[in-house]
């Protein structure tokens, strides 16, 4: 059946903007059909969506699903569910999971599991050592088989030069990019916070060149092996100085920065609430300007949200003992339209480009693009809708986010994954 929305404004990825168009897809098919003037497109089904814009589906290359084994954080019904809520509609899911993802057949599963909860779709990422413990390579051969999209020991850093770069050499070969969590750990001494924040707080500290030194390392390896090195959450002015000299010399090099790294600095960690907690920590006003600027202009390829739910009584640990992170899925789009887009500090067209069109050219994915033919992966927004951010009615079972009763405006209403409906505004949590 085909389905033709008028009256709203329509992202034209070839303009890089909106025109006021209809746009027409295919539910049997997934593809997008038409875009254009509503009296030139056949539709078996017309729907106003006046006053709504419409923009490609968003791609997130770094969460944290938690399933199999720490579902009382996140299962991936919930966090499949989220990402949709968010405009997502494709996600891929780090390794650090209970067992990790280390077996082709733990990656299988999460296919599997993610087509039958029809959500939005999810690509699992690998660990990139056995079990994340930095011995031992896992099965890149086996894993990339099943279609992982690439290899990561998120969470942990590989400590080991020489195992990394046996790592790098295998992976070029197998054209699948390492995503790397950047902390060399004899440096970071699993500090909690950024130095400032951890003297003003009195907790431990994580100095910035330990997710320096690991990237300046990794980027030398990916120059000498051609591997494809994807620099995983940039916090730092010196990271992003060195991502930019990596690309300078032509090495494979992209990166990707979170909405948490672009719009708060540890100078907003006012109490010791674990909700601010997060690795890479909230770093400084300098360094949170210079990864705006390179994310405005295209340094730092894509965003990511590091969506990490956890269990509050996790949280409620206190700031050395709690765990990292941040949930992000569902509100990413509309932190980054008010903080960013509306303050004219980055234009639509750089937002877009890297919530959708960048992600899947980095990973070869599809979608990412409104036009003829592509794939029907589309979000519906309420570009003026304004709205508080409200954890106890999200779809993640994480609340873990600093942003809680943040104003914000843009909303999404309605997210399309190859012509099906993946999420309308106001639906049933899935259990
Ligand atoms: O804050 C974080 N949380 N950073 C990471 O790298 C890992 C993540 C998690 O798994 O909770």
């Amino acid at each position: 059946m085909r389905i033709r929305w008028d009256g709203g404004r329509v992202w034209d990825s070839g303009l890089g903007d909106f025109i006021e168009a209809s746009v027409a897809y295919d539910t049997e098919t997934g593809d997008i059909v038409a875009i254009g003037h509503p009296s030139a497109i056949r539709a078996d089904e017309v729907r106003s969506i006046r006053g709504l814009c419409v923009l490609p589906g968003f791609v997130d290359v770094h969460v944290h699903l938690r399933d199999p084994g720490l579902t009382h954080k996140e299962t991936l019904a919930s966090g499949l569910q989220a990402a949709a809520a968010g405009g997502f509609t494709q996600v891929a899911c780090m390794p650090n999971t209970k067992p990790p993802i280390a077996r082709a057949e733990i990656a299988e599963d999460i296919i599997r599991r993610g087509r039958e909860i029809g959500k939005a779709e999810v690509h699992p990422i690998a660990c990139l050592t056995v079990d994340q413990e930095g011995e031992a390579l896992a099965d890149y051969e086996a894993l990339a088989r099943v279609g992982v999209l690439g290899f990561s020991d998120d969470g942990r850093g590989v400590q080991d030069g020489g195992l990394m770069r046996d790592a790098l050499t295998k992976l070029a070969a197998l054209g699948k990019p390492a995503m790397i969590h950047a902390e060399d750990e004899s440096i970071s001494r699993g500090g909690a916070l950024h130095e400032r924040a951890a003297a003003r707080l009195g907790t431990t500290a994580q100095p910035g060149s330990a997710e320096a030194a690991m990237i300046a390392r990794d980027i030398l390896l990916a120059e000498e092996t051609g591997a494809h090195l994807h620099v995983c959450h940039v916090s730092r002015e010196a990271s992003v100085a060195l991502v930019r000299f990596g690309k300078s010399r032509g090495i494979r090099v992209t990166a990707e920065v979170t909405p948490h790294h672009l719009l708060l600095s540890e100078r907003d960690i006012h109490r010791a609430d674990a909700n601010w907690k997060v690795n890479p920590p909230l770093a400084s006003e300098e360094d949170r300007r210079a990864c705006l600027a390179a994310f405005a202009d295209g340094t730092l390829d894509v965003i990511a949200t590091d969506h990490a739910p956890h269990h509050p009584d996790e949280k409620a640990r206190g700031m050395d003992e709690a765990p990292f992170g941040m949930v992000g899925l569902e509100i990413a789009f509309a932190l980054l339209y008010t903080g960013l887009v509306r303050e004219g500090l980055v234009p639509m067209r750089r937002l877009v480009e890297a919530m959708s069109e960048r992600p899947c050219r980095l990973f070869g994915l599809e979608g990412g693009q409104i036009r003829p033919g592509a794939r029907a992966d589309l979000v519906l927004v309420d570009l003026d809708r304004r709205w508080t951010i409200d954890p106890s009615a999200f779809y993640t079972k994480g609340r873990n986010t600093p942003f809680a009763g943040q104003s914000v405006v843009g909303k999404v209403v309605e997210t399309i994954r190859a012509g099906r409906v993946i999420f309308r505004e106001g639906e049933e949590r899935l259990s």
